[in-house]
């Protein structure tokens, strides 16, 4: 059985797991930096740097501690090498590295969108490759082929925002506070979905593309105009933005056809009303539906020492660089 220690720090979670090839996450902490960014409404990179750098540490040595083993019963170390806030990044990737050196073991730089992208694997054993995977967080969104570890084919992205982008300046526009994604469900709850005309960007368009920009244009219309409840803007929002996740996704399924599994992650997966509208989905295309728990949908290690476990065997470099930018 193989052990692998995972870290993450591409955004605003500080975070380490001890995860086993049999899928058990033996031990993770994680540390949110919501109050730091709070006042800002949004994730100020500086700050994230600065706390990744005081805490990353303490959170390992607990890891390890919870799990009762050292660096030496670790079989590698995983890490988020990008994409993501470059000072975040590099925080933990360094701290791989010197881990790394010291414990005489490989070094696994993680692609964090393959953490995201992997993460229904070590959620349940039973999702095999090739799958359909649409993938939903805060700096991406995008519907992926996945045949196996490392390959991956796009065929959609967005042109403007990114799905979990636009429920957090949705919610900023509503004053619903940060983070913003949970905000709007919540509000949402209360709401009516279909008080509120919103535009439903891309739909009908034959590629299966997104883009958000118009709809949260449409959103501060609706605000500044005054003649909306908060809670009706947030569930028309929610269910405008869903309907245009289904849409896309049916153009891109179409293009699917041998491909009887349909996941999704990122920590827009968190989202209950999106995961019932994805079910809906793929039972219409005669397909099973895998979420993984909310916990792993929004940013964590678990993830990353997952990838760790699943791509067991690579060593990368030393001098291996963080990066800002990296497709999948
Ligand atoms: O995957 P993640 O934790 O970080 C990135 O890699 O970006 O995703 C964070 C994004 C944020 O935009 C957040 O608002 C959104 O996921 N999010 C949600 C929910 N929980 C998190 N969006 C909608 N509903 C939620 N319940
Ligand atoms: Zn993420």
């Amino acid at each position: 059985m193989a052990l692998v220690l995972g870290i993450e720090s591409s955004c605003d979670e500080t975070a380490a797991a001890l995860v086993d090839s049999d899928r058990r996450i033996v031990a993770q902490r994680i540390a949110s930096q919501d109050a730091e960014h709070a006042p800002y409404g949004g994730v100020v990179p500086e700050i994230a740097a600065r706390a990744h750098a005081e805490r990353l540490a303490p959170i390992i040595a607990g890891v390890l501690d919870d799990a009762g083993v050292t660096l030496a019963d670790c079989d590698a170390i995983a890490a988020t090498a990008g994409p993501g806030l470059i000072g975040g990044v590099m925080v933990g990737l360094v701290s791989a590295k010197a881990l790394a050196m010291a414990g005489d073991k490989p070094l696994i730089a993680i692609n964090h969108l393959e953490g995201h992208a992997l993460s229904p694997r070590l959620a349940d054993s039973s999702i095999a490759f090739p799958y359909a995977l649409l993938l939903v967080s805060g700096g991406h969104c995008q519907i992926l082929r996945v045949d196996g570890v490392g390959q991956y084919k796009r065929l959609a992205t967005t042109i403007d925002d990114a799905l979990g982008e636009a429920f957090d300046k949705t919610a900023k526009i509503l004053g619903l506070g940060f983070p913003g994604g949970p905000a709007v469900e919540r509000t949402a709850r209360e709401g009516d979905a279909k008080a509120v005309p919103l535009p439903r960007p891309m739909v009908g368009s034959g590629e299966p593309h997104f883009s958000f920009a118009g709809l949260k244009s449409a959103v501060l219309r609706a605000h500044e105009s005054g003649a909306y409840a908060v809670a009706d803007i947030a569930a028309s929002f929610q269910q405008a933005a869903i309907d245009c996740v289904v849409d896309r996704l049916r153009i891109a399924l179409a293009e699917m056809d041998d491909v009887d599994t349909l996941v999704v992650a990122g920590g827009v997966a968190a989202n209950a009303n999106v995961r019932a509208a994805l079910e809906q989905v793929a039972a219409d295309h005669g397909m099973r539906f895998a979420a993984p728990p909310p916990k792993l949908c929004t940013d964590n290690a678990a993830m990353i020492a997952w990838a760790g476990i699943e791509r067991l065997g690579q060593s990368d470099p030393l001098d291996i660089s963080a990066r800002p930018r990296w497709p999948l």
